[in-house]
Protein backbone atom coordinates (compact mmCIF):
# COMPACT_ATOMS: atom_id res chain seq x y z
CA UNK A 1 0.00 0.00 0.00
CA UNK A 2 0.96 3.42 -0.83
CA UNK A 3 2.07 6.32 1.91
CA UNK A 4 -0.78 8.18 3.10
CA UNK A 5 -0.59 12.27 2.10
CA UNK A 6 -2.65 14.47 3.58
CA UNK A 7 -3.22 17.87 1.67
CA UNK A 8 -6.01 21.03 2.52
CA UNK A 9 -8.95 21.69 -0.17
CA UNK A 10 -10.12 25.34 -0.22
CA UNK A 11 -14.50 24.78 -0.55
CA UNK A 12 -17.34 27.30 0.09
CA UNK A 13 -19.63 26.41 3.64
CA UNK A 14 -22.36 26.09 1.08
CA UNK A 15 -20.39 23.55 -0.83
CA UNK A 16 -18.92 21.57 2.26
CA UNK A 17 -22.36 21.06 3.84
CA UNK A 18 -24.07 19.65 0.83
CA UNK A 19 -21.09 17.40 0.35
CA UNK A 20 -21.51 16.80 3.77
CA UNK A 21 -25.03 15.67 3.79
CA UNK A 22 -24.32 13.45 0.44
CA UNK A 23 -21.63 11.38 1.83
CA UNK A 24 -24.19 11.44 4.82
CA UNK A 25 -27.05 9.82 3.20
CA UNK A 26 -24.28 7.39 1.71
CA UNK A 27 -23.32 5.67 5.15
CA UNK A 28 -19.48 7.33 4.81
CA UNK A 29 -18.03 7.91 8.47
CA UNK A 30 -15.48 10.12 7.27
CA UNK A 31 -14.53 12.56 4.36
CA UNK A 32 -11.41 11.41 3.61
CA UNK A 33 -13.29 8.21 2.31
CA UNK A 34 -15.98 9.72 0.36
CA UNK A 35 -12.96 11.60 -1.36
CA UNK A 36 -10.85 9.22 -2.15
CA UNK A 37 -13.94 7.17 -3.55
CA UNK A 38 -14.91 10.21 -5.66
CA UNK A 39 -11.35 10.80 -7.23
CA UNK A 40 -11.35 6.50 -8.36
CA UNK A 41 -14.54 7.15 -9.75
CA UNK A 42 -13.15 9.52 -12.03
CA UNK A 43 -10.05 7.31 -12.68
CA UNK A 44 -12.00 4.24 -13.48
CA UNK A 45 -14.06 6.61 -16.07
CA UNK A 46 -10.90 7.69 -17.39
CA UNK A 47 -9.93 3.94 -17.97
CA UNK A 48 -12.91 3.03 -19.83
CA UNK A 49 -13.03 6.50 -22.19
CA UNK A 50 -8.85 5.43 -22.98
CA UNK A 51 -9.38 2.11 -23.20
CA UNK A 52 -7.27 0.98 -20.50
CA UNK A 53 -8.51 -2.72 -19.31
CA UNK A 54 -10.79 -3.20 -17.19
CA UNK A 55 -13.37 -4.69 -15.29
CA UNK A 56 -16.89 -4.91 -14.96
CA UNK A 57 -20.33 -6.52 -15.34
CA UNK A 58 -23.67 -6.78 -17.61
CA UNK A 59 -26.76 -7.14 -15.59
CA UNK A 60 -29.88 -8.33 -17.32
CA UNK A 61 -33.57 -9.10 -16.66
CA UNK A 62 -35.58 -11.08 -19.58
CA UNK A 63 -38.52 -13.59 -19.60
CA UNK A 64 -37.69 -17.20 -18.78
CA UNK A 65 -40.48 -18.55 -21.41
CA UNK A 66 -38.61 -16.80 -24.79
CA UNK A 67 -36.64 -19.64 -25.22
CA UNK A 68 -35.52 -17.67 -28.55
CA UNK A 69 -34.25 -15.21 -26.10
CA UNK A 70 -32.14 -17.21 -23.85
CA UNK A 71 -30.94 -18.90 -27.56
CA UNK A 72 -29.53 -15.35 -28.74
CA UNK A 73 -28.30 -14.31 -25.27
CA UNK A 74 -26.02 -17.00 -25.33
CA UNK A 75 -24.96 -17.06 -29.16
CA UNK A 76 -23.74 -13.33 -28.21
CA UNK A 77 -21.83 -14.82 -25.20
CA UNK A 78 -19.79 -17.29 -27.13
CA UNK A 79 -18.98 -14.83 -29.54
CA UNK A 80 -17.10 -12.77 -26.62
CA UNK A 81 -15.59 -15.30 -24.98
CA UNK A 82 -12.54 -13.16 -24.39
CA UNK A 83 -13.87 -10.82 -22.78
CA UNK A 84 -15.92 -12.34 -20.11
CA UNK A 85 -14.95 -14.12 -17.13
CA UNK A 86 -18.32 -15.19 -15.98
CA UNK A 87 -21.62 -15.78 -16.15
CA UNK A 88 -24.21 -16.54 -13.79
CA UNK A 89 -27.93 -17.28 -14.04
CA UNK A 90 -30.29 -16.51 -11.19
CA UNK A 91 -34.01 -17.80 -11.80
CA UNK A 92 -35.58 -14.72 -9.92
CA UNK A 93 -39.18 -16.29 -10.20
CA UNK A 94 -41.73 -18.22 -12.53
CA UNK A 95 -41.82 -15.63 -15.41
CA UNK A 96 -38.13 -14.03 -14.79
CA UNK A 97 -34.16 -14.94 -15.07
CA UNK A 98 -31.43 -12.56 -13.76
CA UNK A 99 -28.25 -12.72 -15.21
CA UNK A 100 -25.27 -11.82 -14.10
CA UNK A 101 -22.02 -11.47 -16.83
CA UNK A 102 -18.67 -10.66 -15.30
CA UNK A 103 -16.47 -8.88 -18.04
CA UNK A 104 -13.23 -8.07 -18.59
CA UNK A 105 -10.65 -6.53 -20.93
CA UNK A 106 -10.57 -4.04 -23.77
CA UNK A 107 -13.45 -1.34 -22.68
CA UNK A 108 -14.93 -0.72 -26.86
CA UNK A 109 -15.48 -4.41 -26.30
CA UNK A 110 -17.20 -4.71 -23.24
CA UNK A 111 -19.32 -2.35 -24.20
CA UNK A 112 -20.25 -3.62 -27.94
CA UNK A 113 -21.15 -6.64 -25.74
CA UNK A 114 -23.66 -5.04 -22.86
CA UNK A 115 -25.12 -3.20 -25.92
CA UNK A 116 -25.81 -6.28 -27.97
CA UNK A 117 -27.50 -7.63 -24.67
CA UNK A 118 -29.49 -5.23 -23.13
CA UNK A 119 -30.90 -3.96 -26.84
CA UNK A 120 -32.43 -7.38 -27.28
CA UNK A 121 -35.90 -7.40 -27.57
CA UNK A 122 -37.49 -9.09 -24.89
CA UNK A 123 -34.88 -8.68 -22.40
CA UNK A 124 -36.41 -5.66 -19.73
CA UNK A 125 -33.58 -4.21 -18.82
CA UNK A 126 -29.63 -4.74 -18.59
CA UNK A 127 -26.98 -2.41 -17.38
CA UNK A 128 -23.44 -1.93 -17.60
CA UNK A 129 -21.47 -1.47 -14.42
CA UNK A 130 -18.41 0.31 -15.30
CA UNK A 131 -15.92 -0.61 -13.10
CA UNK A 132 -11.87 -1.03 -12.30
CA UNK A 133 -9.41 -4.36 -12.43
CA UNK A 134 -8.18 -1.88 -9.00
CA UNK A 135 -4.57 -1.97 -10.28
CA UNK A 136 -4.79 2.04 -10.87
CA UNK A 137 -6.98 3.51 -8.57
CA UNK A 138 -4.84 3.35 -5.98
NI1 LIG B 1 -33.85 -18.73 -15.41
Amino acid sequence: MSELVRFGVSISNELLEKFDKLIKERNYTNRSEAFRDLIRQELIKKEWQEGEDIAGAITLIYDHHRKDLLNRITDIQHNFQKAIISTQHIHLDHNNCLEIVAVRGNPVEVKRLADMLTSIKGVKHGILSMSSTGESIG
